[in-house]
């Protein structure tokens, strides 16, 4: 008998899942982040929040505690740096008891810069923050999630895949670092029951494309997508819980899931 059928398909299926699961979402403080943190606190996991700003993630983590059983931790650190991105997974996995799903979401595009005018500064910071702080990030957490059979899910993007739109260039290559990272991974940790997996979104509207897009252009690219419309970040939350369930995703392991209303290209 499978396991599928011994245990059935429970109403509850989400809340079982979850319940008491340790779970740290990088870049929760707002936006997709926050939509999945939310989720995962609203089904019972013990989350912590991170972004920057120590108080702007304290209220964030506060208000999404209210009425879950553990409560919501709040961890600030810049992950353009390495040893500020270390430091906030061990916090997590200290402040947990441990870990069973690492959320790699951090990043934003930092400015549409031309090749012509990338400095190394900037080049070494979109590669930190955007491509290398999911290494570092996993890194750390994994005696955690070798402990646990854990889950890791990235977060990629449809420039990934589509190279990007103007002076996106590094943030888009640094996006399909995140699917690719994911397929060698899935490979490497299976053996330790590790799944890694990817989310992919298209044009989201959050924060983001407050700062790096006009309105002009994200009306432009809203007629485009076969859906007609923006996504949200709460369109984004299903894959995250999809891919980091192990009774839903469980022989699923080295995949990106796009989350782009029918979109592929700019
Ligand atoms: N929106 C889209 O259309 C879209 C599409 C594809 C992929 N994505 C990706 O999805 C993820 C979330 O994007 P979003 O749209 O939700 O953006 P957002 O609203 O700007 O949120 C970004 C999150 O990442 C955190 N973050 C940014 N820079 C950081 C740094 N140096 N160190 C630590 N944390 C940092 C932010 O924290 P602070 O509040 O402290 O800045 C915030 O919590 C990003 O990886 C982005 O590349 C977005």
């Amino acid at each position: 008998m499978t396991t599928t059928e011994t245990a059935g398909w429970p109403a509850d299926l989400l809340a079982q899942e979850f319940r008491g699961k340790r779970v740290l979402v990088t870049g929760s403080s707002r936006g997709i982040g926050a939509a999945v943190a939310a989720a995962f606190a609203q089904l019972g996991a013990r989350v912590a929040i991170h972004g920057r700003d120590r108080a702007a993630v304290e209220a964030v983590a506060a208000a999404m505690g209210a009425g879950t059983e553990n409560g919501v931790i709040g961890l600030a650190g810049d992950f353009a740096d390495k040893g500020q991105t270390r430091a906030v997974v061990e916090q997590a996995v200290d402040r947990l008891g441990g870990l069973d799903v690492l959320v790699n979401n951090a990043g934003t595009m930092l400015g549409r810069v031309a090749l012509a005018d990338i400095d190394d500064g900037f080049l070494q910071e979109q590669f930190n923050l955007n491509a290398a702080s999911a290494v570092v990030a996993s890194r750390s957490a994994l005696p955690a999630l070798i402990a646990s059979r854990g889950a890791i899910v990235n977060t990629g993007s449809i420039s990934g895949r589509t190279g990007g739109s103007a002076g996106s260039s590094l943030y888009s290559a640094a996006k399909a670092f995140q699917a690719s990272l994911a397929r060698s991974l899935a490979t490497e940790l299976a053996p330790h029951g590790i799944r890694v997996n990817a989310v992919s979104p298209g044009t989201i509207d959050t924060d983001f494309h407050q700062r790096y897009s006009t309105a002009d252009k994200l009306a432009q690219t809203a007629a485009r997508i076969p859906l007609k419309r923006l996504g949200t970040a709460e369109d984004c939350v299903g894959a995250y819980l999809f891919l980091a369930s192990n009774r839903l995703a469980g022989y699923i392991t080295g995949q990106t899931i796009e989350v782009n209303g029918g979109q592929f290209y700019n």
